[in-house]
């Protein structure tokens, strides 16, 4: 089979990480979460209190971030520390939109990614993959979902996992980050003029994985 490339980007929560897992283990690529790369570097920022890109930049060359597949799913590295649920925090998740609006953290972030792509076949999900990081992608998908829907998504996962939250704060989280990722200066979420658009409202797990693999295996 042919290794391609697979772009997914979407706005938070549309399900992006979920599915691009499970097609990467179907079809034989590599997964990766750029977005975990932005939280790694968000993280960076906040416990070193830095806020010049070039500090951040030079802690994370002194500390990379790195993944592992392990059977609990994939964790996340600087360095030698596991920052798997570090990352996760609402103080990363609620300061990421800065962080990754800095054009220097996204130029350093992007030729690592793009350097990991040169590895094979690969599935990367984010915001700007289909646009800047793969723009020869040979499928492109732009995952959405209704704000509503996502929050519940979300709503559902911390509940499972214990966390407790409220509905209406994860949906206002959701709208402003969507709003901050979308009108950033640089690499603003927007579907690429090639991707299929995708919205997953209503739609299964399953269903998604289904309708990607279907368009991916015609291109394999
Ligand atoms: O999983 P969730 O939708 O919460 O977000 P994520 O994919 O972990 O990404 C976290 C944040 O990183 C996003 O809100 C964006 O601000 C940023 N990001 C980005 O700018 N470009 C990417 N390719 C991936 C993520
Ligand atoms: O990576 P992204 O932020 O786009 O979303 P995610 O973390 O993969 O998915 C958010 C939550 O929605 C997870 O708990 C998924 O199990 C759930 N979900 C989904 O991903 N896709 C559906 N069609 C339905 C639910």
């Amino acid at each position: 089979m042919k290794k391609i490339q697979i772009a997914v980007d979407g706005p938070a929560s549309s399900g992006k990480s979920t599915v691009a897992k499970i097609i990467a283990q179907d079809l034989g690529l590599i997964y990766l979460d750029t977005g975990a790369m932005y939280r790694a570097a968000t993280a960076v920022a906040l416990r070193n209190n830095l806020k010049v890109a070039a500090d951040i930049i030079e802690e994370i060359k002194a500390n990379p971030i790195s993944f592992k597949n392990t059977s609990h799913g994939q964790m996340v590295f600087l360095g030698e520390e596991d920052v798997t649920k570090l990352i996760r925090t609402n103080e990363v998740t609620n300061n990421v939109s800065w962080v990754s609006a800095i054009p220097e953290i996204r130029t350093f972030l992007v030729a690592e990614q793009q350097r990991i792509s040169d590895e094979g076949g690969i599935i990367m999900d984010g915001r700007d993959i289909g646009t800047v990081v793969l723009p020869d992608a040979e499928l492109k998908i732009f995952l959405v979902a209704s704000v509503d829907e996502r929050a519940e998504r979300r709503y559902k996962e911390n509940q499972a996992k214990g966390i407790p939250c409220d509905l209406d704060v994860l949906k206002s989280e959701i709208a402003e980050r969507d709003r901050k990722d979308s009108s950033r200066a640089v690499s603003p979420l927007k579907q690429a003029e090639d991707a299929v658009l995708l919205d997953s409202t209503g739609m299964s797990i399953k269903d998604v994985v289904e309708f990607i693999e279907r368009r991916a295996k015609e291109l394999m």
